[in-house]
């Protein structure tokens, strides 16, 4: 897809519900009794994937409008798929469910796409493991295809190596199948979605800092859920409105959840005109609107406990980073080579290729900001967030860009392009 540069961009953006909480909602819907009720669910692949994975467990999720309804049926309500699981490109689908999977009553080969099939799963299996469950590596390699033969399992404390919600999630899941307390203590805090939303579907799980608990075995109510929209998604209308001259963007209904928030923090520290308005609380989460306008960006570091916090938008960052002047360092961020693509790799090669002044370090990137960037090929590299961060960053290079694979975007963002446009309109 061709993106050209604009000389505006001025409207309204409401963007798609959140990713990470609409995969939640599906997975603890299923498990509670009744029917739960999900509004501004995010309809694209990553979330398509759960929604199919727990259909071909038995559970009744139908569209009715604007809703999604589940019909759970229980903590020990789902059955063995006759065929085997696909995660299709979704990370938090692999990782969530095996938690799931391996302290049910449940035999089952779970996969994914290509990429999927070499991201590490080691992260989930060690602890899962120390639990009690039976999951392997089909291949041997600490991927996917995993084999699960799912029974009850022993309560432990874990320590993780890794701030990753997805292992939390995980551990936390299967201490619902436990026979006593579990509980997870991380590096950094990371997104607590999870925690959230099994408190409000009856659990008993506690937070204290990088700590979470759960007792086993509670019984889930149906409930009714309203998904925030992502800031994920968010970003790249911040960072659009930010770069791109005589612009004035109001994003509406962003979740703004503390673990989730460091893009605003990121954003302001470079110098970003961002008013946050209307603030609230939705399904417990907080959310508001922001407001935002073009901004004369300078350089920052991005490191430590923020990291978490914004780690899906480094490419977005980056991005900002070569149109601000003076030098940026993202560190602390060894996990961006093990996203959708080696984010290092992808989004220095192309920034790269744009004309920017950009290194790649073991944990993140040093990019001297200022260059005015050319159009270029940008690759993809089938990772939705790097054709999305690209085509903002498409918006002030000197001629236009062409996004491979652009098509990518429908893993989080489908109708991201539609939206972008209308906003040059
Ligand atoms: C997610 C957690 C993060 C994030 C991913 C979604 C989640 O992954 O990058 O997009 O929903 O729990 P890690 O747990 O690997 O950091």
């Amino acid at each position: 897809m061709q993106i050209q540069p604009v000389n505006s961009l001025r409207g309204t953006v409401r963007i798609p519900g959140d990713k990470s909480i609409s995969h939640r909602a599906i997975m603890l819907g299923s498990l509670a009794h009744g029917t739960t009720e999900i509004t501004n669910f995010l309809e694209g692949a990553d979330c398509l994937s759960t929604i199919d994975c727990f259909r071909k467990m038995g559970i009744g999720i139908e569209r009715t409008g604007d809703h999604i309804l589940v019909h759970g049926k229980g903590l020990h309500g789902l059955s063995s798929p006759a065929c085997v699981l696909d995660a299709g490109n979704s990370g938090t689908t692999t990782r969530l469910i095996s938690g799931i999977l391996s302290g049910s009553d449940i035999d089952c080969t779970l996969t994914g796409d290509a990429s999927i099939q070499t991201r590490p799963m080691g992260r989930i299996l060690t602890p899962l493991r120390q639990m009690g469950a039976d999951i392997s590596s089909v291949n041997g390699n600490n991927c996917a295809p995993l084999s699960i033969h799912g029974h009850r399992l022993h309560a432990i404390h874990y320590n993780s190596p890794v701030a990753s919600a997805q292992v939390k999630s995980c551990v936390l899941l299967a201490g619902l199948f436990a026979d006593g307390v579990t509980s997870v203590t991380e590096p950094v805090l990371s997104r607590n979605h999870s925690e959230l939303m099994l408190r409000g579907f009856g659990a008993h799980v506690t937070s204290e800092g990088v700590t979470a608990s759960i007792e086993p075995e509670p019984t889930l109510q149906a409930q009714k859920i309203q998904v925030p929209g992502d800031i994920s998604s968010a970003a790249y209308f911040i960072a659009a409105g930010l770069i791109v001259p005589d612009s004035e963007i109001l994003i509406e209904n962003v979740g703004v959840n503390p673990t989730r928030d460091g893009i605003l923090k990121v954003a302001l520290a470079m110098g970003g005109d961002i008013t946050k308005l209307n603030p609230r609380t939705v399904s417990g989460e907080p959310v508001c609107d922001l407001l935002v306008r073009s901004s004369t960006l300078h350089g920052t570091v991005v490191d430590g406990d923020l990291i978490p916090t914004l780690i899906d938008e480094i490419p977005m960052i980056a991005v900002m980073a070569a149109y601000a002047t003076g030098t940026t360092v993202i560190r602390d961020a060894a996990e961006l080579k093990v996203k959708e693509t080696d984010r290092i790799m992808s989004v220095t090669t192309n920034l790269a290729s744009m004309g920017a002044d950009v290194t790649a370090t073991d944990d993140g990137m040093v990019i001297h900001g200022g260059r005015p960037l050319h159009g270029a090929s940008i690759n993809s590299y089938l990772d939705h967030r790097i054709a999305m961060a690209f085509a903002v960053a498409a918006l002030s290079s000197e001629g236009s860009n062409n996004i491979q694979d652009a098509e990518i975007v429908n893993i989080s963002y489908p109708g991201f392009y539609e939206d972008l446009a209308d906003l040059t309109r």
